[in-house]
């Protein structure tokens, strides 16, 4: 009596926070990944590179130049040298000064509030890079908890493939933006609890081949209406978003 049943259609997407709310605030600052949590943010997506002196950053291109007041090399400067810049003038005057977040700042800071979907951006360029996040993330017992609260992706599967070596309790996804087939997507369920296509690529056909390799599928990144109203219509994990006020 008054127990409820659960079925294992229960299914809940997850809303992901692209680069924070890229769509309102300079992307990968924390103005962008509070306003994200204040938008309803079930995750933050995030971009992670390494500083020339080795610290973990936060930062999408390999080069500073589109979002900071600098030019170069993200991986030709110091963390010190980073911090200084200006991340959020860009964007728009509001934002000076907000700064190049380290990977442990937010992980400290945002961890126990949103999950986090972590991804490693051009990792061959990094040798070692998966094995220090690693390191923080263990340092923190993310991996104990037995859940997807924390998710590390990348493009590059060998990459991927290392990180579940490391540490298999965190799961890692892989970043698709062609349709893929399916020997390609049978060898990536070998170690990846992920597939996230690109929005442009999601149909009946992938999301199902997913599934049934017992995979999820979170879709990025939706930045209009006409995206969002696509993917509407399938049975997705979760969405990346500009504007999280675009999915429901
Ligand atoms: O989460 C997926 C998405 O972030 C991948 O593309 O270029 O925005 O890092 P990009
Ligand atoms: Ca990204």
């Amino acid at each position: 009596f008054g127990i409820k049943k659960m079925t294992s259609t229960t299914h809940k997407m997850k809303k992901i926070g692209h680069r924070g709310a890229a769509g309102y605030c300079p992307e990968n600052t924390f103005p962008s990944y509070d306003r994200a949590i204040e938008m309803g943010a079930d995750y933050l997506e995030i971009d992670v590179q390494l500083s020339k002196d080795g610290k973990i950053v936060v930062i999408h291109d390999s080069l500073v130049d589109r979002t900071t007041d600098h030019k170069g090399k993200v991986s030709d400067f110091t963390f010190d040298e980073l911090r200084k810049m200006d991340a959020g003038s860009w964007f728009s005057q509001k934002f000076r000064g907000a700064c190049i977040p380290s990977f442990e700042e937010v992980l400290d800071k945002y961890a126990d509030r949103v999950g986090l979907l972590i991804e490693l951006k051009k990792p061959s360029l990094y040798p070692g890079i998966e094995k220090m996040i690693a390191e923080e993330l263990k340092k923190r017992n993310f991996h104990t908890k037995g859940d997807d609260h924390i998710i590390v992706q990348s493009f590059e599967t060998e990459s991927m493939k290392r990180f579940h070596e490391l540490v298999p309790e965190i799961p890692v996804a892989i970043l698709i933006n062609y349709p893929p087939d399916t020997v390609e997507i049978k060898n990536i369920a070998e170690y990846a609890s992920y597939l996230n296509p690109k929005w442009t690529v999601v149909n009946k056909r992938v999301i199902d081949l997913i599934h049934s390799n017992r995979m999820k599928a979170i879709a990025w990144t939706v930045r209009s209406r006409k995206e969002a109203e696509k993917l509407k219509h399938y049975p997705l994990d979760g969405i990346v978003a500009d504007y999280l006020d675009l999915i429901e």
